[in-house]
């Protein structure tokens, strides 16, 4: 079978590279950072971008989003950092989502006031929230659905054609919705970002970026990416292949985990709040159900102020309070005291996090030894 078109199929096989000389199953890894002259413009050079474990891992996370063409980075703050300074230059104005990863705010607010780019925050998450910004050197408008931590929902389609209307670009961060979850170019958005530290990685053993769109927005991407060098190395390349053979299975599993977790933790007295797209009360559950194939394995909730949030994360077993997200290991944490530490407080605010908020990454395991883990860790708060 020449070009597979299944989801499935091509989490296993897109991009691979033949092993012509021994007929290995899998991907040789190509270790050379050196590689003969070709008497071409661009030499192969990891820094480049092009060797071939590079280009066969950038092939098959575009081929998961539909998209032409594709980078690899050595995370995804290299992949966003790297692609929103490829595509702005000094004077030029973009439009920001109020709600996004702390780490993406932090280099605009810190980054772009040094290179004389202009920005702003929409106050809401409408598409009449980032029509109001919209001004005469607005170049574009970047997304993030679900949100991190408190799993907005963002109308991908009216906002692109929002966009496309007023011939600026969009780029939207899929990372907590996976390929798997949602395909942002499908609905005419224009690049797509993952930090692949997350659901391509899963394993919570890699840091990587990608970068999705045209042959044309990549390498407008890969002109400031040679420069910048955030290239990921070969090694590392060849465990992001491996990792992604099992992205759909994976994220399936953790979507029914998260959607078991949300219903529970919704019916508890000790819950304020359970913040999960996949609930019928999540006030954008209808724009999530038609532009989602699931999920996600992301939720965040509320604790009740009588119970210390910390003590009840530090009291977990099996569920991990760990930084990161998307292992096959649940994991739980504190953005306030972790991913939006650096936020002041009133952003933090204005964003909805408060020191009660706990995020829940769903992992594969037993849905039962999860909920004990919950019971167990609040018993002994009270
Ligand atoms: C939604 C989102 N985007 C981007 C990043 C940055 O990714 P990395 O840590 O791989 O640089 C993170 C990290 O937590 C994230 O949660």
């Amino acid at each position: 079978m020449k070009n597979p078109q299944n989801f499935k199929t091509l989490c296993v096989h897109a991009g691979e590279l033949k092993d012509e000389k021994f007929g290995g199953a899998i991907s040789p890894l190509y270790m050379s950072s050196s590689y003969a002259f070709n008497n071409v413009e661009i030499n192969q050079y990891p820094r480049y971008f092009n060797t071939p474990n590079q280009r066969g891992v950038s092939e098959k996370i575009a081929a998961l989003e539909g998209a032409d063409a594709g980078l690899i980075f050595g995370s995804g703050m290299a992949a966003i950092s790297t692609t929103l300074l490829s595509h702005l230059n000094s004077g030029d104005h973009v439009i920001f989502q109020d709600d996004l990863y702390g780490g993406t705010r932090n280099f605009i607010q810190y980054e772009f006031p040094r290179y004389g780019i202009e920005f702003s925050f929409t106050s809401g998450i409408k598409t009449a929230d980032f029509d109001r910004e919209i001004k005469d050197n607005t170049k574009g408008i970047y997304i993030e659905t679900p949100s991190n931590p408190s799993l907005k929902i963002i109308d991908i389609k009216s906002v692109s054609n929002l966009a496309k209307k007023a011939g600026i670009w969009t780029m939207i961060d899929n990372t907590f919705a996976s390929p798997v979850n949602q395909n942002p170019i499908s609905m005419g958005i224009d690049i797509v970002i993952h930090s692949a530290t997350k659901y391509l990685g899963g394993h919570s053993d890699i840091c990587a970026g990608a970068v999705l769109g045209t042959k044309s927005t990549i390498e407008k991407v890969f002109s400031s990416a040679k420069n910048l060098g955030g290239s990921l190395s070969e090694y590392t390349v060849w465990l992001l292949e491996r990792s992604i053979k099992t992205l759909y299975i994976r994220v399936q599993a953790q979507n029914t985990n998260a959607k078991l977790i949300a219903d529970f933790l919704e019916n508890e007295s000790w819950v304020e709040r359970v913040y999960y797209p996949g609930l019928k009360s999540h006030p954008n559950h209808n724009i999530a159900k038609m532009q989602m194939k699931g999920f996600g394995g992301m939720l965040s909730f509320d604790i009740i102020p009588e119970i210390d949030s910390k003590k009840f994360l530090l009291g977990l077993d099996l569920i991990k309070p760990t930084m990161s997200l998307a292992g096959i290991e649940s994991s739980a944490l504190s953005p306030q005291l972790t991913s939006h530490a650096l936020l002041t407080e009133k952003e933090r605010i204005s964003q909805g996090i408060s020191s009660q908020m706990v995020r829940f990454s769903a992992g594969i395991e037993s849905i039962e030894d999860l909920k004990s883990d919950l019971l167990q860790s609040l018993k002994n708060q009270i």
